[in-house]
């Protein structure tokens, strides 16, 4: 079928594209309901089904005699450590460990928080609460205690499972002080932490509180999987909103598993047996959906990857692995190629391998630019295809879904709307824009499978945020444009979240962190251009009267209290001293303009603005700076 054809279908006649699709699960009690829709706006697929995620990405495959393939490759040139587990392997570990979280009193419904680097723990942890129908809430190893204990409080989970340290390249980073410290400043408890002991760290345990992995696991027996509504959350994933509080976006079980599975072929071709490399953490949307459960649901080999695109030990690592494991696609940053592209321009260390198993790179998290595109298809004469996501949708918006037909990719362009996505351009009034024309990309309702179904114990910020603004449209928060071949272009937020290293960040939070320090009377904090990271936080700081820090002090203290309270992946780059804020005459800062300011482009005074010789007064501080 053509691109089109099945892109109609899903838009035209969303109950039968979607039936159809979820006959490619195995469902416990398969649904009778497609498509319903108990209130509003909230839409909810396959509400009657019954199933379990953790059956789908396991024990299906080994009944259908599959055992043996291989379903999990560690590889971690950060210890030296590579370790292979089949499909009966990795089930027997993940039934193991959920027969564990049973003992440790974890019943369907209940959190459980894992705060893990890139070991195949991680995995084992969130497939054994998939497993007993708990509901798993990963936090990324980059965040500080402080925001894990914004997550505590939030989650409210039962059971913390984490290692006892990360890699950071050559850094040991201990795990275990940042979960101490995390519980206490959460006003929730937890009443245990299960710690996996690496080799390089051996974590201190509290007695009555945490408990070795290792011990826990020894006389354990596999527990089977439970039966689960279609509609039960399998998981919930938080992230940067425009406050200071992230958003907990739930996901369900069955909805996700038909997408899943749907998106392994359409979009990126794979088949059963074939493997999938998504290079990027357990601890983001892409590590979940495209580490863990979309190929295993597939029945497919996946990597995890505990290394960096450079200095582990160079910018070759990602093609070593590709050529060790023969992986057919992969999938990563834009940021994690332009590093690879600054340390080896001629590709010199890409020709060191063999890549003949290498049919696609796929690239999502932020905005692949053209210099980047080019570099990677020049360099590697693969189709390099950008597709365009958020937490939120779980799988792509816009892509260029390989599995159904090949179509061309444009440089610059996210792709074709994926079917199930019915994507509109609209003004700020909600009316649909010419072609062409630049507005807010918004998706008429219902979404299709996969996507969130609320915000965690706030279905009104689930209304409020993406419901409201456009009736009948869930709101992306990002701008962009379709051109005359319906090819999507995203030009950026339209809000205060930006994108660091393909990571999200809100700038809210950030200024949150810069208000509260004792010498600070007003702040902005935008994103700078970085050419490696995409953007970097940039904070323009106004200082109270009579205070007696140094400008460098001053820094200094303001880019640890991110690193302490956000965590080192939000890194501020730079602290600018300034007299006043450009403002609107209604007191809104101007933060477009401030960041056209930072970067040295082009900008137009805005008519609301409230004094325009702050404009001048910021570009002269930023010429001599
Ligand atoms: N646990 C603890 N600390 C972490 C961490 C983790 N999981 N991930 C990052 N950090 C720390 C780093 O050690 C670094 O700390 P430092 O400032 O003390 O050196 C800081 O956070 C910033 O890290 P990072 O953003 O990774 O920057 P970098 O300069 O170390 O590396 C890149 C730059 C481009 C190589 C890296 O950002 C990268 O690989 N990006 C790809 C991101 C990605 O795959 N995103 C997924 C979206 S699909
Ligand atoms: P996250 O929820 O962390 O996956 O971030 C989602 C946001 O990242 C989107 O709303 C976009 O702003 C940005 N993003 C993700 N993929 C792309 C892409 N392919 N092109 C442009 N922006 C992207």
């Amino acid at each position: 079928m053509s691109y089109q054809n099945e892109y109609n279908l899903s838009r035209n006649e969303p109950t039968a594209f979607w039936e159809k699709q979820a006959d490619n699960i195995q469902w416990i009690k398969k649904p009778k309901t497609i498509l319903s829709n108990n209130n509003e706006d909230n839409y909810q697929w396959f509400e009657d089904g019954q199933l379990n995620t953790s059956y789908l990405a396991l024990d299906y495959h080994i009944e259908q005699g599959n055992g043996d393939t291989l379903a999990l490759i560690y590889d971690s040139p950060v210890t030296n450590t590579k370790q292979q587990f089949t499909y009966n392997e990795l089930k027997h570990e993940v039934a193991k460990f959920a027969s564990v979280l049973r003992k440790k009193d974890i019943k369907k419904g209940d959190r459980v928080l894992i705060y893990m680097p890139m070991i195949p723990q991680a995995a084992i942890a969130m497939l054994a609460c998939a497993r007993i129908g708990a509901i798993h809430s990963v936090v990324f190893g980059g965040f500080a205690p402080h925001e894990l204990a914004i997550r505590i409080d939030d989650a409210q989970p039962k059971v913390i499972i984490s290692a006892s340290c990360g890699v950071e390249i050559t850094k040991v980073i201990p795990y275990k002080p940042m979960i101490d410290k995390a519980i206490a400043l959460a006003e929730f408890k937890p009443t245990s932490c299960i710690i996996f002991q690496r080799d390089l760290i051996e974590a201190k345990l509290l007695a009555g509180r945490d408990y070795s992995w290792a011990k826990l696991m020894e006389n354990a027996v596999e527990a089977a999987p439970i039966a689960v509504n279609a509609t039960d959350p399998l998981y919930i994933l938080y992230t940067s909103g425009t406050t200071g509080k992230p958003k907990g976006v739930v996901r369900d079980n069955g909805s996700h598993a038909v997408a899943m599975k749907y998106s392994m072929k359409a979009i990126y071709d794979i088949d059963p047996g074939e493997v999938f490399w998504a290079a990027s953490d357990v601890g983001w949307v892409v590590g979940h959906s495209y580490i863990i459960y979309a190929p295993l649901i597939a029945g497919c080999t996946t990597i995890l990857f505990e290394g960096k695109p450079v200095f582990t030990p160079d910018a070759g690592t990602f093609w070593r692995v590709c050529e060790e494991y023969k992986v057919k696609a992969l999938f990563s940053a834009p940021t994690a190629f332009r590093a690879i592209c600054k340390e080896d321009p001629n590709a010199d260390l890409i020709h060191q391998y063999d890549l003949s198993k290498l049919e696609r790179l796929y690239l999502a998290g932020e905005r692949l630019d053209p210099a980047t595109y080019e570099w990677l298809q020049d360099k590697t004469k693969l189709p390099v295809i950008d597709h365009w996501w958020q937490t939120e949708t779980g799988w792509a918006i816009a892509s260029i879904p390989y599995g159904i037909e090949q179509k061309t990719t444009k440089a610059g362009s996210a792709g074709l709307a994926t079917p199930g996505y019915n994507i509109k351009v609209v003004d700020s009034s909600g009316n649909e824009l010419a072609k062409g024309e630049e507005g807010n990309i918004a998706i008429k309702l219902p979404l299709p499978p996969g996507c969130l179904s609320t915000i965690w114990k706030n279905a009104d910020r689930f209304k409020d945020g993406y419901l409201k603004a456009f009736p009948g449209y869930y709101v992306t928060g990002d701008s962009g444009y379709i051109d005359s071949e319906n090819y999507l272009y995203i030009m950026g937020r339209t809000d205060d979240i930006i994108n660091v290293a393909g990571h999200r960040m809100s700038t809210g939070e950030m200024e949150e962190v810069i208000s509260n320090h004792f010498a600070i009377a007003e702040c902005a904090v935008i994103g700078g251009h970085c050419p490696i990271k995409g953007q970097i936080p940039t904070a323009l700081v106004v200082v109270k009267n009579n205070i007696s820090l140094s400008s460098a002090d001053l820094e200094v203290e303001l880019k640890l209290a991110i690193r302490e309270q956000i965590g080192p992946i939000a890194s501020l780059k730079a602290v600018y001293i300034v007299e006043r804020l450009p403002k609107t005459r209604s007191g809104k800062i101007l933060r477009k303009t401030i960041r056209q300011i930072v970067d040295g482009e082009e900008y137009q005074t805005p008519s609301t603005i409230d004094d325009p010789n702050v404009l001048e007064e910021l570009q002269l501080l930023l010429s001599a700076a």
